[in-house]
């Protein structure tokens, strides 16, 4: 297997460090080989190359099976031209490895019910997961732009969805609703914007004609923001499009604790990503704070999607929780609460380390090789 490693910037080279050692442990287990390369990518490159993401990373991510990326930008390049910034370099990459379907999971873990903004009663058992369209919508829609010459100077994106832009992340998604709960609901703001009606009409199209044992329903994406703090134990799978699952998942990730201990794959077409929800958190750069479980749970999910490994998934996963049942927690997600103990990223993310290679020396993860 080969992977593509961008740190990219900020807390990105901490985090992925301990998301490769997890890595190496389960790929020794399952006897996978792992080809591990590495580059610049966002700040990083633009300081070496002056572009955030140069053309041949771009020909070796699509040459990988997967990328693992860390985190991209930072203050520092926070005054460059639009162009030019970290996060362009990011959307370049999944638009030109097509990796349309992005997936979010959250649940909410009563070891971090004190990190938590909701009451355990209220969020015990949530479990969902957002699948955000990522490689179209406002994001990359023409025209864009600012027009500073007008008499009224303007700025403007385009909302846009094909058909079979719509089509294929919702196939994605149904596909994961047959695999959990048989329940899909599909968010967008129909009552306003026409792209999100026409959204609407072909995800109903598709779950009747291919999908009719998933029960679909519609929400707006205001009151279903709403409903996932209320009530997140209701959500399953969630497809919606690229800025509503910008913002619905960071809405997500705060139920569960903290943004650090979110996931994601991005697969499609041309590739695979995988990286943490988190940013590139300058503030606590290179001081050993950060959080790793996001980047670590990400490697179970390249475990999953990539290696087809759902058994080596099942064991990263275990080994997280485990360490965070021995009571260690970064900063982020560390509230005090008795029989806790704060600890920086390299002792966190050893502790997962230690507890993978002894679940799988133990077998108690039954290995489908
Ligand atoms: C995310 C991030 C990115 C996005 C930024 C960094 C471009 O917020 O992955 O959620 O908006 O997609
Ligand atoms: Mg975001």
């Amino acid at each position: 297997m080969k992977v593509l490693v961008l740190d990219g910037d900020g807390i990105g080279p901490e985090v992925n460090a301990q998301a490769l050692a997890v890595l190496s442990v389960a790929a020794d287990a399952a006897g996978l080989s792992l080809e591990v390369e590495r580059a610049l990518f966002g700040g990083a490159s633009l300081d070496a190359h002056g572009l955030p993401v140069t053309d041949a990373v771009i020909a070796d991510a699509k040459a990988a099976d997967a990328v693992l990326l860390g985190a991209v930008g930072g203050p520092k390049w926070d005054d460059v031209a639009p162009h030019l910034r970290a996060e362009r370099g990011l959307l370049r990459l999944r638009k030109e490895l097509e990796v349309y379907a992005n997936l979010r999971p959250a649940r909410f873990s009563s070891a971090l019910s004190a990190a938590s903004p909701l009451r355990p009663e209220r969020a015990t058992g949530a479990d969902f997961v957002i699948v955000r369209e990522l490689v179209g919508g406002i994001y990359f829609g023409e025209p864009r732009g600012i027009d500073r010459e007008a008499a009224d100077p303007v700025g403007f994106n385009t909302m846009v969805y094909t058909r079979s832009g719509i089509e294929r992340v919702a196939r994605v998604a149904f596909e994961l609703a047959r695999q959990r709960g048989k329940r899909l609901t599909s968010v967008d703001k129909a009552n306003v914007l026409e792209v999100t009606r026409y959204w609407r009409e072909v995800v109903t199209e598709l779950g009747a004609t291919e999908y009719p044992d998933v029960a679909l329903d519609h929400a707006y994406v205001d009151s279903y923001a709403m409903k996932m703090v209320a009530n997140p134990r209701d959500a399953d799978v969630v497809v919606t499009g690229n800025m509503f699952g910008d913002i619905l998942s960071d809405l997500a990730a705060a139920l569960t604790g903290s943004l650090g201990m979110l996931p994601s794959a991005s697969i499609g077409a041309g590739g695979a990503v995988y990286e943490p929800v988190h940013g590139s958190a300058p503030d606590i750069a290179g001081q050993g704070k950060a959080n790793p479980l996001g980047a670590i749970l990400s490697v179970g999910m390249l475990l999953q999607h990539t290696a087809g490994r759902s058994d080596l998934k099942a064991a990263v996963d275990g080994a997280v929780q485990a360490a965070l049942d021995d009571g260690l927690r970064t900063g982020d997600i560390a509230w005090g609460e008795p029989g806790t103990r704060q600890v920086g990223t390299v002792e966190i993310g050893q502790a997962v380390v230690d507890h993978l290679r002894s679940a799988l020396e133990a077998g108690t993860v039954p290995l489908s090789a």
